[in-house]
């Protein structure tokens, strides 16, 4: 949080304000489990000129001043913008394609459309559409993975550049086990994760993740490659796939029959660290659960992409037991949308198949502050604390008369909230604000 005095309020957002702060038990569906929940209905999210939160008021008491940019949205939820832990840029016209587990839908859908990204023209169009949906989503803050070309990571640090967002990203390193023109070599990936880091890495609201796309697709030497920059640069990211999918698991251990386990391959390679972001991690066990935790990575849980894919049930219990963190991602295109609360009613769905309980307070939770913690960005943004950019999303509680009237009968905030989030998706967004910029206004408010 910054310690010079706030720029003056320019603006001020009037809605029913929900935030966290404290991680919330896991399991407990109470109003305000530990006092972790923030909720402060019809208040005034005051905004500076620096696109900071400057103060949040209760509208019974307060009225913005004169010359204050007002934008009342009372009656409507405000919550921070979310943050996709885990997605990818070009895989929006791979969504929803039919019939295959991880492997072959890689080959038969993703690899062939992703070669299209070599022509860096279709790789900024198809960035643009992206990014402008993700904040049609509500999601204002996203590690993505764009393609092996480096022009299609150029294009994501611009296009979120030109959109004030906070993104995560870098240029997919994949050397084998891939189509002609979806393939980069150690010198060529080298070279260009340099250069990208060089002119990206820290520049305006944009990180570089080493973004290994997973351990089949690259060599040893690859692997070795991206270990010795991160080590070399510690405030780099890095991101992967890990354990997703079981014939992806036996065909990883066949290609590094000295590891020992999945999550080993990327860990013997120095790749395991406090910036790393692991997606799915469903086929990990006890040892590899522990070594997450004490590594200081994390898991992106990506629930509507392991349902449709059939990969499987994350154990986000166990995962929490052990003491790392779990975000929560979109991973589109393997995942059927890009909005977090779609992916927030999945993550339900994939506990209640294991016998558990996903709050609404553990999974909001986790597609805002949790998230934002975890990527080491708790400083920045995921909560509505003054200092902290004005990355917000407003929604509606309902929108038409079947969800008002499950609104209208909740008992209490844990149910209304669970109900919203359950039932609700991107039609009910009305407004999302990234840095204090409207960025993103549904046609019809
Ligand atoms: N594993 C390697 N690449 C991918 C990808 O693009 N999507 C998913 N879901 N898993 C992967
Ligand atoms: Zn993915």
């Amino acid at each position: 949080m910054t310690s010079s005095p706030a720029a003056p309020t320019v603006r001020a957002i009037r809605a029913d304000l929900l935030d966290f702060t404290a991680t919330p038990a896991w399991g407990d569906a109470s109003d305000n489990p530990g006092g972790s929940v923030r909720f402060r209905p019809d208040h005034w999210l005051l905004i500076g000129a620096d696109g900071r939160i400057t103060g949040v008021q209760a509208a019974a008491t307060f009225e913005p001043a004169p010359g204050i940019e007002r934008h009342d949205h009372r009656g409507r939820l405000l919550l921070p913008g979310f943050v996709d832990s885990h997605v990818h840029s070009p895989q929006v016209p791979v969504m929803a394609s039919y019939g295959t587990e991880l492997l072959d839908w890689l080959n038969n859908y993703t690899f062939p459309s992703e070669t299209a990204w070599a022509d860096a023209g279709h790789a900024t169009r198809g960035t643009e559409l992206f990014l402008d949906a993700l904040l049609a989503h509500g999601t204002t803050t996203a590690a993505v993975y764009p393609t092996v070309h480096k022009a299609s990571a150029e294009a994501l640090f611009a296009g979120a550049q030109a959109r004030g967002m906070r993104v995560i990203g870098g240029k997919v390193l994949m050397d084998r086990h891939a189509p002609d023109g979806l393939r980069d070599t150690v010198a060529q990936a080298e070279r260009d994760s340099i250069d990208l880091i060089q002119r990206w890495h820290g520049r305006g609201r944009c990180s570089y993740a080493l973004t290994v796309r997973f351990a089949p697709t690259s060599t040893p030497e690859q692997l070795a490659m991206a270990g010795a920059l991160a080590r070399a640069e510690p405030t780099l990211y890095m991101q992967t796939h890990v354990a997703e999918n079981r014939d992806e698991v036996r065909w990883v251990a066949e290609l590094f029959p000295q590891a020992r386990s999945y999550l080993a391959v990327y860990d013997d390679a120095g790749l395991l660290h406090p910036r790393s972001v692991l997606a799915h991690g469903i086929w990990l066990d006890a040892d590899d659960r522990a070594r997450l935790a004490a590594s200081g990575a994390h898991v992106a849980h990506c629930p509507t992409s392991n349902l449709f894919l059939g990969s499987g049930l994350y154990a986000w219990r166990a995962a929490s037991a052990a003491g790392h963190a779990t975000s929560l991602a979109s991973d589109v295109g393997g995942g059927t949308s890009l909005n977090l609360l779609r992916n927030a009613a999945a993550a339900y769905t994939v506990q209640a198949l294991q016998g558990q309980r996903l709050t609404a307070w553990v999974a909001l939770h986790a597609a805002t502050r949790g998230g934002a913690e975890a990527l080491h960005l708790g400083h920045e943004l995921g909560t509505l604390e003054p200092g902290l950019m004005a990355d917000v999303a407003v929604w509606d509680w309902s929108t038409g008369s079947l969800d008002a009237e499950r609104q209208r009968v909740a008992r209490g905030l844990h149910e209304r909230v669970f109900a919203w989030m359950t039932l609700a998706d991107e039609r009910h967004l009305a407004a999302t604000w990234v840095a204090g910029q409207e960025r993103y206004r549904r046609s019809t408010t």
